[in-house]
């Protein structure tokens, strides 16, 4: 079956080219710029990452979350250097992982904005502790994991995070490309799985 990828105008994107004379560019090798668009051409879900700060909860928007094992339970987040919620994730050694519906766009937004406080990407979400993380409901799946690995890789970490609870819903995914977000224009089933 084919399967159909609708792109829509990239409204709120926190992720750009590398800026003029930035030091990635003086990497041996193909420059960042033709790196990033190479990683711009990877189709994936987008997800919001939450974790507890010290001032209360906080989330980022990320595309980067992969399955790494069943058996133990793990899955994998690369988050950038510099990032408030991954020094949350490495500090409390809990987070979340919502994979988001194609119909939460402005939420991935609002999580992505740097402009954006913690409260401001929170506010008028529906929130509950889940092993004191806060989740977001309303999201096609997530997922509360116990933080396994952190580990620095150029410019991002790799986060491991062993799966302690999840949840399962029904909808299309929101999606990722080529810097826009798109969502699949195939039927999808409406029971959980
Ligand atoms: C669709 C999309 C996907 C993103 N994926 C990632 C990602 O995989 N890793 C990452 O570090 N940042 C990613 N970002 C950028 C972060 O969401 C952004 O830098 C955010 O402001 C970080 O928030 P924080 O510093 O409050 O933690 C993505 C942004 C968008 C719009």
């Amino acid at each position: 079956m084919t399967t159909r990828l609708r792109l829509v105008p990239d409204r709120a994107s926190g992720r750009s080219a590398t800026p003029p004379g930035d030091p990635l560019d003086e990497e041996p090798g193909p420059d960042a710029t033709r790196c990033l668009a190479l990683y711009a051409k990877l189709a994936a879900g987008v997800t919001v990452v939450t974790a507890r700060g010290p001032d209360g909860p906080l989330g980022m928007t990320v595309s980067a979350v992969t399955s790494l094992s069943a058996r133990p339970p793990l899955l994998l987040a690369c988050l950038r250097d510099g990032s408030r919620t991954l020094a949350a994730v490495r500090a409390g050694r809990t987070f979340a992982v919502h994979l988001l519906r194609a119909e939460q766009q402005d939420l991935a937004g609002r999580f992505a904005s740097p402009a954006a406080t913690a409260a401001e990407r929170f506010a008028g979400t529906d929130t509950r502790q889940v092993l004191g993380v806060p989740v977001l409901a309303g999201s096609l799946a997530w997922s509360v994991c116990l933080t396994e690995d952190v580990r620095r890789y150029g410019d991002h970490h790799l986060v491991v995070g062993r799966v302690a609870a999840v949840h399962v819903g029904a909808g299309r995914p929101l999606l990722w490309h080529d810097r826009r977000f798109g969502t699949l224009t195939d039927p999808v089933p409406d029971a959980a799985g």
